[in-house]
């Protein structure tokens, strides 16, 4: 029996089929309202209409049939985020030839702990961390692919504290460690803070500037006062473009305190960090060679299919000191190849997807030149979005533009009107918002994500967030606000909101 005989193998060439049928790959440059990325149903209603148990009818297997009614199912009911219109998110759509690579990677079902189960792979991670490390300047390092942003940011902890207190790991930490990370940083640093113990009354919260940056001189007046309470400070995490604001924190500035005090700086690049590859944006990111480490997600704006996330340490040797516990059954001493490869030691987990390869055709595929031009292109657009956000009668930008996110507040008539923006009015731009967003997702051809901010005192506003992949046009921009406007039309807010 030939491969191509065995029903199990054509079920792998009939999922393109049911994908392309599914408009998974549509990346055409039309903005289709028709369209639809999703078809959202309550979980009473799906659960109708997809049979999701696993502990009924037990004894029945399905025909091919039976499953590829299942998968159509499947397509049909999720979110297509490679459609042009799906904002939602950090990330949106993905690059094709980096989607292929990620079909490679799982049909080689391998894991990249040990170079004789990875040697290409082992090879090829290498190859990205050194090509990352170079373009953040970080000359003597090191770096690992980790499953996520969060889990980039908890090494950046974990590292910090191996650095500052390295008895840490015989004697569990020590009393009164110290964070100190801005008020609109991710919540991954809350959660990095608590997995390791360090425990969240010791994440001090530094206050942030109008557009989200971090106030330098609270953060000195912080870490003084921790100090004078015989707290021990150890690590500052800035952030190059926060999640709800896309602000870039002035990392020169927080070097020169982090060098003052003796500090582990660790930057949070996972969205902004991308900006490295344009020559008239990665000003941004100035200072970041400064870092003692970066974490970096390649998987939002540049459209690398979900996860490929970078964590980079400028200095060498430290991830192993904080990670290895030299199993014996894995990473053998005695084996016949160098086993400086068998990188996996210096890892939190023990098996570990390979994530480069995706990131590594893509760059082959287009090289710097090629990523540059889709940075700058994101950042184009977004400033062409934020443009007619200022043009158009109703929409209203809440800060200024410092990335390819957007936050902004599409006002009623009604409530244009009104000079005092009192506590009414807020409450009522909070519950428009919400309720243009789930018109959006039921009419099922645009999503866009809504935020409140608390640091600032502020009810949902839109983030709209312009990725790499698929290429953002004029028209796939004006779409979205066209949209917004015609929800409006059609509802007619009036004061009940
Ligand atoms: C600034 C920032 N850091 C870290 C993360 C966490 O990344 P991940 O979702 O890959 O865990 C996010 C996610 O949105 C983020 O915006």
């Amino acid at each position: 029996m030939t491969n191509m005989e065995d029903s199990s193998v054509k079920f792998l060439s009939k999922v393109f089929d049911l994908l392309n049928d599914g408009d998974v790959f549509d990346s055409s440059d039309k903005c289709d309202s028709e369209k639809s990325m999703i078809d959202f149903r309550h979980p009473s209603e799906l659960k109708k209409l997809i049979p999701f148990s696993l502990t009924d009818n037990i004894e029945t297997q399905h025909d091919d049939d039976e499953i590829e009614k299942l998968c159509r199912d499947v397509i049909k009911f999720s979110v297509k985020t490679n459609n042009r219109n799906c904002h939602n998110q950090l990330f949106g759509g993905l690059n094709f030839y980096g989607l292929g690579a990620e079909w490679m990677t799982s049909a080689l079902n391998t894991s990249q702990y040990t170079y004789e189960m990875a040697p290409v792979f082992t090879l090829i991670e290498e190859a990205v961390v050194n090509m990352s490390l170079q373009l953040f300047g970080f000359k003597n390092g090191d770096g690992i692919l980790c499953p996520g942003g969060s889990t980039s940011n908890m090494y950046g902890i974990h590292t910090a504290r191996q650095s500052k207190y390295p008895e840490t790991r015989l004697k569990g930490n020590p009393e009164g460690l110290v964070i100190f990370t801005s008020e609109d940083a991710h919540y991954s640093i809350l959660k990095g803070a608590t997995f390791l113990g360090i425990g969240t009354k010791n994440l001090i919260a530094v206050k942030t500037n109008e557009s989200g940056q971090m106030d330098v001189d609270d953060l000195e007046m912080k870490i003084n006062d921790s100090i004078k309470n015989n707290l021990k400070p150890f690590l500052v995490n800035a952030t190059c473009g926060t999640t709800v604001l896309g602000a870039f924190d002035d990392l020169n500035k927080i070097a020169d305190v982090c060098e003052r005090y003796n500090l582990w700086l660790h930057v949070d690049a996972c969205l902004g960090g991308s900006a490295i590859f344009s020559r008239k944006h990665k000003h941004l990111l100035n200072g970041c060679e400064r870092a003692n480490s970066i974490s970096w997600n390649p998987h939002k704006t540049m459209g690398v299919p979900l996860q490929c996330s970078l964590f980079m340490i400028n200095q060498k040797g430290i991830l192993h000191e904080c990670n290895s516990s030299s199993a014996t059954y894995l990473f053998q001493q005695d084996k016949f190849y160098d086993t400086s490869y068998d990188t996996g030691d210096k890892s939190l987990s023990c098996g570990r997807k390979v994530d480069a390869f995706k990131f590594w055709i893509m760059f082959k595929k287009h090289g710097m030149i090629g990523f540059e031009a889709m940075i700058d292109n994101a950042f184009e657009k977004a400033s062409y979005f934020a443009d007619q956000v200022k043009s158009r009668e109703g929409f209203e930008l809440v800060v200024p533009i410092q990335y390819t996110s957007i936050c902004f507040y599409y006002v009623p008539e009604y409530m244009r009107k009104q000079e005092q923006r009192d506590e009414t009015w807020w409450k009522g731009m909070s519950k428009v918002t919400a309720f243009i967003k789930e018109q959006m997702v039921m009419n099922g051809n645009l999503m866009l994500g809504y935020s409140p901010l608390a640091s600032k005192n502020l009810g949902n506003f839109f983030r709209m967030v312009v990725t790499c992949q698929p290429l953002a046009t004029y028209e796939s921009m004006d779409f979205v606000l066209n949209e917004i406007e015609k929800i409006a039309r059609k509802f007619e807010f009036h004061d009940h909101f």
